[in-house]
């Protein structure tokens, strides 16, 4: 009995490094962030926004696309592993690192032809003054993808290590999100559905003004 309950205790502590593991790969590497890129239709010569970007996921694959991309986190952390991350790209040069949050984009007005965030909107603190932000750098035409997955959902692979958290966080609400962008010129429409094959949020939207 007491062998068996230390293979077990082993085993749990076996998986809950496993999952830890598989969370720090999706922050470098992930399908969901991937699948963004193409939802969004980056284009090459296009500068395009990546809000929260983390270590980099979408940031790196855009850059590949040709695009020129500002990667926006207000970590310090987050910036110096993507900042070095960066010099190993080729597309380097198209990268630029920035300070700021979704609340105060680094970018002048009108000048960004697609902006996305993935996995960041629930950290954002104040929504409705990303939604004007979002409004105001996003030129005539610009699309974006904001995107949560949902790690709520029972059928997400991250359910297990995500649940419990959900009070901390903002509430992503799609229906509303959506209303609020349009609201601000940018036509929006939210839905929960799956993407890269997990459960997400998903709002989409372009500017019409
Ligand atoms: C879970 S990570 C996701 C990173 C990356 N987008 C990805 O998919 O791997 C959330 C990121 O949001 C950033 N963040 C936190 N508050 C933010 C805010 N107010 N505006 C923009 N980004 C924020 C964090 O620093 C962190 O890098």
């Amino acid at each position: 009995m007491g062998h068996h309950q230390h293979v077990h205790e082993h085993d749990k502590g076996l998986r809950a490094n496993l999952h830890r593991l598989r969370q720090i790969r999706k922050f470098w590497q992930s399908d969901t962030n991937r699948a963004v890129t193409d939802l969004v239709d980056v284009q090459a010569g296009e500068t395009v926004l990546d809000i929260g970007a983390g270590m980099g996921p979408a940031t790196v694959v855009a850059a590949r696309k040709g695009a020129t991309v500002i990667a926006v986190d207000p970590s310090p952390m987050m910036r110096k592993m993507l900042s070095f991350r960066r010099l190993g790209q080729r597309a380097r040069s198209r990268i630029t690192v920035a300070d700021g949050v979704a609340e105060s984009l680094p970018a002048a007005d009108s000048t960004i032809d697609a902006a996305w965030t993935v996995n960041a909107i629930h950290h954002w603190v104040d929504l409705e003054a990303a939604f004007d932000e979002l409004a105001r750098v996003l030129a005539p035409g610009g699309r974006i993808i904001l995107l949560d997955e949902d790690f709520t959902h029972p059928d997400h692979p991250l359910y297990a290590t995500h649940s419990g958290h959900e009070d901390e966080l903002t509430n992503v609400v799609v229906d509303e999100i959506a209303a609020s962008l349009t609201a601000r010129g940018i036509e929006a429409t939210g839905e929960l559905t799956t993407m890269a094959g997990v459960p997400v949020k998903l709002i989409q939207g372009a500017k019409t003004l």
